[in-house]
């Protein structure tokens, strides 16, 4: 089985990213990192009724009683949500030595964490990730919490998993928009720290549309676990380069909202990718070519790059989002694939 360690030095924080194929292995291994301890696992109806895992439940360990089933999607991330996590936890008799573990993709991931920090003033959390954008991304480095009116993630905690199980078994099941709304987080990985892991990913295109696809990928999950682990170490808190890990999603979160959340989140960073090169290259810090290096391993994946927004609807968009430093709108620019760096738009 492959994993990698994740340290946070400050306070002293260790865990494992574990990479698993099937569900019978994620079984025995959720079993005994659950160690006997009282649980509660949470999870949504997509996740619930599409994948093997679940169906296959009743021949399984679990207690169907301490499942949570959510509504699935980002409309749900919310504090009614949290209260019926924490409802369902009391219900249950958890306590402080009792385990919460999340089995869904990143709203759910997200939401479990947030909610076990609140629980008992803090209890662990497993956390498992059915998509690639959460396997990759989401899952690790410990960022939790819900949308309000005000915008989304704006309400949270830091709250580090005790470990997280990425299984390629969940990948089966997935619709292939969030394929690619995992693809562009891992794409924007490649760019952001590395020309071989870009490299990796343009490479799996051969296998696009094909059943081989999945596992193909699923290699590279490790890769791009490793580039968003590398940052977190340094800087868990984004006071510095996790900022990075923000490419492409200043201009992205400006496009989503601009469309009414009609285009989806990996084409938006696409765009967003696409847009940051455009002010690099006029501000001359990067060559001009990197557009079509781009745009080129978006089509691969049937990710469409074409803006219909003018700049300024996107620029006014982006006056409200939340990556502002000190009122300015702070951009990350790319200068090669495998470097970005920090530009404050005056
Ligand atoms: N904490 C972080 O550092 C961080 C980083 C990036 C994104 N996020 C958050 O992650 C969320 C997006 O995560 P997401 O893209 O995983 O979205 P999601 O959790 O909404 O999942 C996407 C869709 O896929 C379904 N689904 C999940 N697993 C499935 C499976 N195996 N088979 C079939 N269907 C399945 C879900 O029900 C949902 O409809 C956003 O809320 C975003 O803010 C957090
Ligand atoms: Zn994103």
């Amino acid at each position: 089985m492959q994993k990698i360690s994740l340290n946070i030095p400050q306070p002293d924080i260790t865990y494992d990213i574990e990479f698993l194929k099937t569900f019978s292995e994620l079984e025995k291994n959720l079993k005994s990192q659950i160690n006997g301890r009282n649980y509660i696992i949470i999870t949504d109806e997509n996740v619930f009724s599409k994948t093997a895992f679940f169906q296959n439940i009743k021949k399984s360990f679990l207690e169907e009683n301490r499942i949570l089933v959510l509504k699935p999607g980002e409309e749900e991330k919310t504090w009614s949500s949290i209260d019926k996590i924490l409802e369902k936890s009391f219900k249950l008799e958890l306590d402080r030595s009792s385990v919460f573990v999340a089995i869904g993709g990143g709203v759910i991931g997200d939401m479990t964490g947030f909610a076990a920090s609140l629980f008992m003033r803090g209890v662990p959390v497993i956390q498992v990730p059915t998509t690639l954008l959460s396997m990759t991304d989401s899952s690790v480095g410990g960022k939790t919490g819900i949308d309000n009116k005000h915008g989304k993630n704006l309400v949270g905690a830091f709250m580090q998993p005790e470990k997280v199980i990425c299984v390629q078994a969940f990948l089966e099941t997935l619709p292939k928009v969030e394929i690619q709304n995992g693809l562009g987080e891992m794409i924007k990985h490649g760019i952001i720290a590395s020309p071989n892991h870009f490299k990796h990913i343009k490479n799996t295109s051969k296998f696009w549309n094909q059943d081989e696809f999945l596992q193909q990928i699923f290699q590279l999950v490790p890769e791009s676990v490793k580039i968003k682990k590398n940052i977190v170490e340094q800087d868990q808190k984004e006071a510095g380069i996790r900022g990075f890990l923000n490419l492409g999603h200043t201009y992205g979160h400006a496009i989503e909202q601009l469309s009414d959340f009609k285009i989806p989140h990996g084409r938006a960073v696409a765009i967003g990718c696409i847009l940051a090169t455009q002010k690099s290259i006029s501000e001359n810090l990067c060559d001009e070519n990197l557009i079509k290096t781009l745009e080129e391993i978006f089509t691969l994946f049937e990710i469409d790059t074409k803006c219909e927004f003018k700049m300024d609807k996107i620029l006014n968009a982006m006056t409200h989002d939340k990556k502002k430093k000190n009122g300015k709108i702070r951009l990350i620019l790319p200068l090669e694939i495998g470097k970005v760096k920090y530009f404050d738009l005056q």
